[in-house]
């Protein structure tokens, strides 16, 4: 933590900070530069966050050096972490293909996307048997009966399953089907709903909340971690902005940016991001051209006939050059295809 006192400093409110600091276990180290003096602490920063540091006579700011989040962090752990959900790794070196139906709807729209997606290169399937919903007479999935559909499909495909979980009270029982759990984005800052997926032990994938800048993200990684479960997957799906050309506007610098400050790993939503099919090829292409480790894309045999996203979801005629793309493109930034 660095203190910037304003020009009009006196040496007494330097000495009071350096005495405060001290009084709570830390150290002061005084820099005095011709205009401006910089005290720059050392020690517990959890313990100097209770002290009103900024209100103190002559201070002009206060900075934050080190990352709030700890566990996440890249700073403790340097090399950048795999996860593995059923034996599939999602990780460095790798890009994961998860894809599959937007929601459950019946079992055999589920094995079909199933198929859809083994047929493009997924190595995991995703679907949604608990739907978050912006509106309440929307169809807000099957529930438990989706959960059994899911696991069915997996045992006919052998694709492990990722699946949402929405609610804290459901997490033993998603997680008593699942291979991953997913939280998200609706659901991105729900600490309840985190702490439980932390203490389940099974793999998460967290996805960004759109309105979560990318500190809030890792923070919320950070209550996952902090019970006790550190295989944890980012998922970055498109943040709200001024634009309404696409649903959401896909942030791609948050994947080296996060690579950068934390171990996790991290996958792009390419469909729920632009929110419209013709813009998913284009956009999983971004994904792996920037280094995500992963993509998560919906498919589904009718579209048109889909009770949640259809309009985002790939059909058969696009599965081909999905197949190419995740083929050829991990090659290119030193990847393979997991
Ligand atoms: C998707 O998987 C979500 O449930 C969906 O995008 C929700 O959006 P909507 O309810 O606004 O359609
Ligand atoms: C989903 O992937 O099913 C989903 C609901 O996505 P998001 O949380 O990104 O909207």
């Amino acid at each position: 933590m660095v203190i910037v006192m304003g020009p009009d400093a006196v040496p007494a409110d330097i000495e009071a900070i350096v005495e405060t600091i001290g009084g709570a276990g830390g150290e002061a180290f005084v820099s005095r530069g011709v205009s401006r003096t910089i005290i720059g602490l050392v020690g517990d920063i959890a313990q100097f966050g209770t002290l009103d540091l900024r209100g103190m006579r002559g201070v002009a700011d206060v900075m934050r050096v080190t990352a709030p989040y700890k566990l996440v962090s890249r700073d403790n752990h340097p090399e950048r972490s795999t996860v593995r959900v059923g034996g599939v790794p999602i990780g460095p070196g790798t890009v994961t293909l998860i894809a599959g139906p937007c929601a459950v709807e019946t079992p055999q729209q589920t094995l079909d996307a199933a198929e859809m997606a083994k047929a493009a290169g997924a190595t995991l399937l995703r679907g949604g048997a608990y739907k978050p919903r912006t509106s309440p007479y929307a169809f807000q999935g099957l529930g438990e009966a989706g959960l059994r559909i899911l696991a069915d499909v997996r045992e006919q495909t052998g694709l492990p399953v990722v699946t949402e979980v929405v609610d804290a009270h459901d997490v033993e029982l998603v997680a008593s089907y699942a291979d991953m759990l997913q939280v998200g984005t609706r659901n991105a800052q729900n600490f309840a709903l985190l702490q439980a997926v932390g203490r389940i032990g099974k793999p998460v994938m967290l996805k960004r909340g759109m309105n979560a800048t990318i500190e809030e993200w890792l923070m919320a990684a950070e209550y996952i971690a902090q019970r006790g479960n550190l295989d944890i997957v980012l998922c970055e799906r498109g943040i709200r902005t001024f634009e309404t050309a696409t649903r959401n506007t896909l942030d791609v610098s948050a994947v080296p940016v996060v690579q950068r400050l934390s171990h996790l790993p991290v996958i792009i939503d390419p469909s729920h991001s632009g929110g419209r099919r013709d813009l998913v090829l284009p956009l999983t292409r971004a994904a792996i051209a920037v280094g995500a480790d992963g993509v998560i894309i919906d498919v589904h045999p009718r579209p048109e006939q889909a009770l949640c996203d259809g309009p985002q979801a790939l059909v058969d005629g696009d599965l081909p050059e999905l197949a190419r793309v995740v083929r050829e493109f991990p090659p290119l930034v030193g990847k393979v295809p997991a």
